[in-house]
């Protein structure tokens, strides 16, 4: 946990956006001009020229939370030929972070639970439209995934979404029916000393002041609820505040 805490410290103090013109070789003008017209940005995504979407994760100063959730996560660096599923994937962020690594093709769905508040599909199109990607995005509910429906995923990628779910459990099964090697889990959890599994449930807006957080399970009962859901292998990669992420495999 040290180590991994001394690594995360170094590599955000490096941390600097590529100064080099992105893919689609839009000019820095154009650039500002489509980042400034989404009315909010979650995440923070290097669009070339040395500039960052001013996304709000972590705080709308902090240049590097988006960048230091993809270290926790450890992310493989080769997904070459890979199919990747970015659950939850809002601005796409992680999307098109692992066509970068080369995935072969990938799918972010959201379901965009705020969509009368601040998270639409702007974002991600801006993003895409900068970076040539050829990222595809479905608007889709995890309880809606199926093999029927979208396919088998080498990796699927989990980030941020479960304690937003009423129905965690199911969500899991879903997302393990489509899961063929790895399905990272990066969630908030409640560090409890409970030697049993835990899971506390916020009626309203107990848990950050925000209604759509409805569960905070302890590390005892994430690791039940994966094994239940059908990954049998899980590994817990890392630890940071109330947040945790594990790589599972079935
Ligand atoms: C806290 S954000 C996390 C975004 C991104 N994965 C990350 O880690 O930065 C939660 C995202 O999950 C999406 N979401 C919430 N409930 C969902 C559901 N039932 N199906 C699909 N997406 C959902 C939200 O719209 C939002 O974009």
């Amino acid at each position: 946990m040290k180590l991994l805490k001394k690594f995360c410290k170094q590599k955000k103090e490096e941390y600097q956006p590529s100064q080099e013109s992105p893919k689609s070789l839009m000019s820095k003008e154009e650039v500002i001009r489509l980042i400034n017209s989404v009315p909010f940005w979650w995440h923070k995504i290097e669009v070339g020229y040395g500039l960052l979407t001013p996304g709000h994760q972590g705080g709308i100063e902090n240049k590097t939370a988006t960048y230091e959730t993809l270290l926790r996560i450890e992310m493989p660096e080769n997904l070459n030929n890979k199919r990747v599923l970015d659950i939850g994937a809002w601005d796409g962020y992680f999307s098109f972070e692992a066509e970068k690594r080369g995935a072969s093709e990938v799918l972010a769905i959201d379901s965009h639970y705020r969509l009368e508040k601040d998270s639409d599909k702007s974002g991600f199109e801006v993003a895409k439209k900068i970076l040539a990607s050829n990222v595809k995005y479905q608007i889709m509910d995890v309880y809606d995934i199926s093999n029927k429906n979208i396919g088998y995923y080498d990796v699927v990628l989990f980030l941020g979404v479960l304690y937003h779910l009423k129905h965690p459990l199911l969500a899991l099964e879903k997302i393990a029916e489509v899961t063929k090697e790895l399905m990272i889990l990066e969630t908030f959890y409640v560090n409890d000393d409970n030697k049993k599994a835990v899971g506390y449930f916020y009626e309203k807006d107990e848990l950050n002041k925000d209604s759509t957080n409805w569960w905070g399970f302890n590390k005892k009962c994430i690791e039940a609820l994966l094994r239940t859901a059908g990954f049998n292998k899980i590994k817990k990669i890392s630890e940071r505040g109330d947040r945790i992420v594990y790589h599972c495999f079935k």
